[in-house]
């Protein structure tokens, strides 16, 4: 998925392979286990360097070369979907300053007018004072005007009824359902399997993902309505990712896995090794540049050679 610059390196590995292949005895050497290094995803876009769920996050995320963006999707009071991961506003906004007779702030009580009032950018840093809680509508501009992709995260759908058929509407004014962006640039993932069951069912095209990190035996019913399987990264095994990897989903395509929430190199490079396919972080920044060291290195983790370690 991602396009790496052919290094000076790996001409020269390759040129040496094509050498070794030649011999019987190196026919018989093992393949290696994985030839991609995982993906990189800005977790509500670069929340360690711009406000979360805002356009500024994306924005940023862009400006790192940050390719997958991931972000929330909820419900106003009048039925905008708007971008932000708390179900109440008072975490990510002044709104305690402005509406304080509105405890608790919930987002399905306020207008999108209202909502539109509010500073999304002081409360984590005075440089990004009257950034905007973001529209959806507005946000997938923003992204498709970096070229980027969208891991959207449709939260706490339980309080939104009809939210799924609501975001298919949604999505395909704005451009997100036409073959380019079904086929490369969007992900719908949820906490909720009835949610992205329903999902699943108004849009059979759209790759959807499941968030958490079910038994073995249960990946089968999964796989009839997601093309990932999405785990907190601490409930990840190899042994977990080599059978979610051997279960296709619906579009006959293997299961793939995505990790959150890793914003330490190390344990990037650990899930790599374990054959994830993309990590969720808040500096995914750090994650690629971790990653991209271990592939540099021709560790036996990434490289197809990785056989020549053995010679
Ligand atoms: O994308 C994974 C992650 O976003 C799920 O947890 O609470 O940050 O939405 P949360
Ligand atoms: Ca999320």
């Amino acid at each position: 998925m991602r396009i790496r610059p052919v290094s000076a390196v790996t001409c020269a590995l390759l040129g040496m392979t094509t050498l070794f292949l030649a011999t019987p005895a190196k026919a018989a050497a093992p393949a290696a286990a994985r030839t991609r290094v995982p993906v990189a995803i800005g977790h509500r876009g670069v929340p360690v360097q711009a406000p979360e769920n805002t356009l500024a996050a994306v924005d940023r995320a862009a400006r790192l070369g940050i390719r997958w963006v991931e972000n929330d999707v909820q419900r106003t009071k009048d039925g905008a979907l708007i971008v932000m991961h708390d179900t109440t506003l008072n975490r990510t906004t002044d709104v305690e300053k402005r509406f304080p007779g509105r405890a608790p702030w919930r987002i399905s009580d306020f207008t999108l007018a209202e909502i539109e009032k509010l500073d999304a950018g002081s409360w984590y840093d005075r440089r990004f004072a009257g950034e905007r809680v973001p529209t959806l509508k507005r946000y997938l501009q923003r992204v498709d005007r970096h070229r980027q992709r969208l891991l959207l995260e449709v939260k706490a759908p339980e309080l939104y009824p009809g939210i799924e058929r609501q975001l298919v509407t949604e999505l395909r004014r704005a451009g997100w359902l036409d073959r380019g962006h079904v086929r490369n640039d969007l992900v719908v993932q949820s906490f909720s399997a009835a949610s992205l069951k329903t999902f699943h069912g108004l849009r059979k095209d759209v790759k959807t993902g499941f968030l958490g990190a079910p038994k073995v035996s249960e990946l089968g019913a999964y796989a009839k309505f997601a093309d990932q399987i999405n785990p907190n990264h601490r409930s990840v095994t190899a042994a977990w990712v080599r059978a979610v990897h051997a279960v296709k989903g619906p579009h006959g395509r293997k299961l793939e896995v995505s990790a959150w929430t890793v914003d330490d190199g190390d344990r990037a490079v650990d899930l790599a090794r374990m054959g994830v396919d993309y990590i969720i972080s808040n500096a995914p920044h750090v994650v690629e540049e971790a990653l991209a060291e271990e592939d540099d290195d021709y560790g036996p983790a990434f490289s197809p050679l990785s056989f020549l370690y053995d010679l």
